[in-house]
């Protein structure tokens, strides 16, 4: 006889201040320096765009955005390193996006460590280019780490081939 497994793909909704607890447990799985409690309840509190990735175990990652001026910023991108590399990271960035270009943005910014290859990569892939550099932007374990800044044009269709 054979077991017929329902393996449930992780669902994108809207954060919820009930969701913060699980969301630092995936901030600090993810990140050397997560963000605290306090700067997700603000957030939340001031209206950004907050998703979760919800699983059959608990939550998976989440995104946060805020837009304002026909900008977006991607203030947060992140996904549990045990569910990393399956595309979650490319389709929660995907989501915000065409969100960001319903609610009218033209632009959509961002971050990221110089060191981050992984974020780096998945930016490239979904039409970031540079645009410039904050110095000594992030905490690091020896002083401060620059930032590379990101930029992408909405008005320019986005790539497709989401898994
Ligand atoms: C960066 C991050 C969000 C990527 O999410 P993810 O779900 O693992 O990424 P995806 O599976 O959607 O990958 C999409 C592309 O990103 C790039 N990428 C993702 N992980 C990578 C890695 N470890 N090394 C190199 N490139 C990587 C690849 O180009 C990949 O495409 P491919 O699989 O066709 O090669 C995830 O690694 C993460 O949460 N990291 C910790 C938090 C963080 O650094 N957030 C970004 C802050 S700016």
């Amino acid at each position: 006889m054979s077991a017929v497994v329902a393996i449930s793909e992780p669902r994108l909704r809207p954060m919820q201040e009930t969701d913060v607890n699980g969301v630092l447990e995936v901030e600090r799985a993810a990140y050397e320096f997560p963000w605290t409690r306090a700067i997700f309840r603000d957030c939340l509190r001031v209206g950004y765009t907050c998703l979760v990735y919800e699983g059959p175990r608990g939550l998976l990652g989440h995104g946060i955005m805020s837009l304002a001026a026909g900008e977006c910023h991607l203030l947060n991108i992140c996904i549990h390193p045990d569910y990393q590399r399956r595309g979650l990271g490319r389709t929660l960035i995907e989501y915000l996006l065409k969100l960001a270009k319903i609610r009218g943005a033209q632009v959509a910014l961002l971050e990221v460590r110089v060191s981050n290859r992984a974020a780096y990569n998945l930016y490239m892939q979904m039409g970031f280019d540079e645009i410039g550099m904050r110095p000594a932007y992030y905490p690091a374990r020896a002083g401060r780490e620059d930032a590379m800044m990101l930029a992408r044009d909405l008005t320019l269709p986005l790539p497709t081939g989401t898994r």
